[in-house]
């Protein structure tokens, strides 16, 4: 691979580039993503273009402490704060009605503003250095798989980053939570690491966004998708027949299938692991992505607790 990108943990440098307006390759414990200073509009403008991101939609901001956040908010919600405090540091995100010392090109002209506190040691060491607030989308081209490892960010971004800030294979897997609250009725944006159910134990009922208005790309019918075509099933073994056994790769969990050599398949998780296979998605999607196979077959995964939030990215991925 050509690439002019370094890939390091130097903490202190990776700021240096932000306070530069440069933009870096960050790790979060979900996905990593694409840092700029929040605050500079032509940091912003450059994540969108790197990116190939529309201008429409809007970027999570990452702080390091509630504190932080509360002063780019227009008030944080009771339900908002009991969230924050419950499982930030964390992968959760919080829609919030944002004040003006925040541009609009981040919200996208939005008057909420998306905020979170990841849980990983070295960017938010970078988080406290900067003092800033840090906007990051997920580090892939749009629509593309996430990243999980660091490699992953300098093979899709060849040219554009001078650095990556290597964290190591991020450990939960697929991106935070979003939870807003329109006119005050707590609202699930995306399934995420954190389930429904958790969120509602902590400040009850919570209702799920109409996905048929997508605010969010996550959102958007089509997205996490591999160059080469995937299938969604719920049993390989009665979808295998219909393909060419060299020219088709099987990501499942728990066991291989009969019908195709084991180095065609990624096992996800043995046993019932989902968080186990939550971590490893992304990585097998970019393996299997890179072998030249004409379909990926993938098998989905139980409809319940983290298995619901895996299908969701599953679903966008196969959509076409
Ligand atoms: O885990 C994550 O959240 C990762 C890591 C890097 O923090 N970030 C991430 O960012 O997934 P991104 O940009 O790939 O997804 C953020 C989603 C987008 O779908 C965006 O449209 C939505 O959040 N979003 C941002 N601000 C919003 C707002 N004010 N209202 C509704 N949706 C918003
Ligand atoms: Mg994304």
């Amino acid at each position: 691979m050509t690439t002019g990108t370094v890939i390091g943990n130097d903490v202190a440098y990776a700021a240096e580039l932000l306070n530069r307006g440069e933009v870096v390759g960050i790790p979060t414990e979900t996905v990593y993503g694409l840092a700029a200073n929040a605050l500079s509009k032509t940091a912003v403008q450059q994540i969108f273009a790197i990116k190939r991101r529309p201008l429409f939609n809007p970027l999570i901001l990452h702080m390091a402490s509630i504190e932080q956040i509360d002063r780019l908010a227009n008030g944080l919600p009771k339900p908002a704060l009991k969230l924050l405090e419950h499982f930030s540091p964390g992968p959760l995100t919080i829609l919030l009605p944002k004040n003006k010392l925040l541009p609009g090109e981040i919200t996208a002209g939005l008057p909420t503003m998306a905020v979170r506190i990841p849980r990983h040691p070295l960017t938010l060491a970078l988080l406290r250095e900067v003092g800033y607030p840090v906007a990051a989308p997920s580090a892939n081209p749009f629509g593309y798989i996430s990243p999980t490892r660091a490699e992953h960010v300098a093979k899709m971004f060849p040219e554009a980053l001078k650095y990556i800030l290597d964290g190591g294979e991020c450990t939960a897997g697929i991106e935070s939570t979003i939870v807003g609250f329109p006119e005050g009725v707590a609202t699930v944006y995306r399934e995420g690491v954190i389930t429904t159910p958790e969120i509602a134990h902590i400040i009850g009922p919570v209702r799920k966004h109409d996905g048929h208005k997508p605010k969010a790309p996550g959102m958007l019918p089509s997205h996490y998708r591999p160059n080469t075509p995937v299938i969604l099933c719920e049993d390989p073994e009665a979808e295998l027949p219909k393909y060419a056994t060299d020219k088709v790769g099987l990501i499942t969990y728990n066991r291989y299938a009969k019908q195709l050599p084991k180095d065609r398949q990624i096992l996800l998780c043995t046993d019932n692991d989902w968080a186990g296979a939550a971590r490893n998605l992304y990585a097998a999607m970019h393996d299997m992505d890179e072998r030249g196979y004409r379909v990926i077959i993938i098998r989905k995964l139980p409809e319940k607790g983290l298995g619901i939030s895996i299908n969701d990215r599953l679903i966008r991925a196969a959509a076409k």
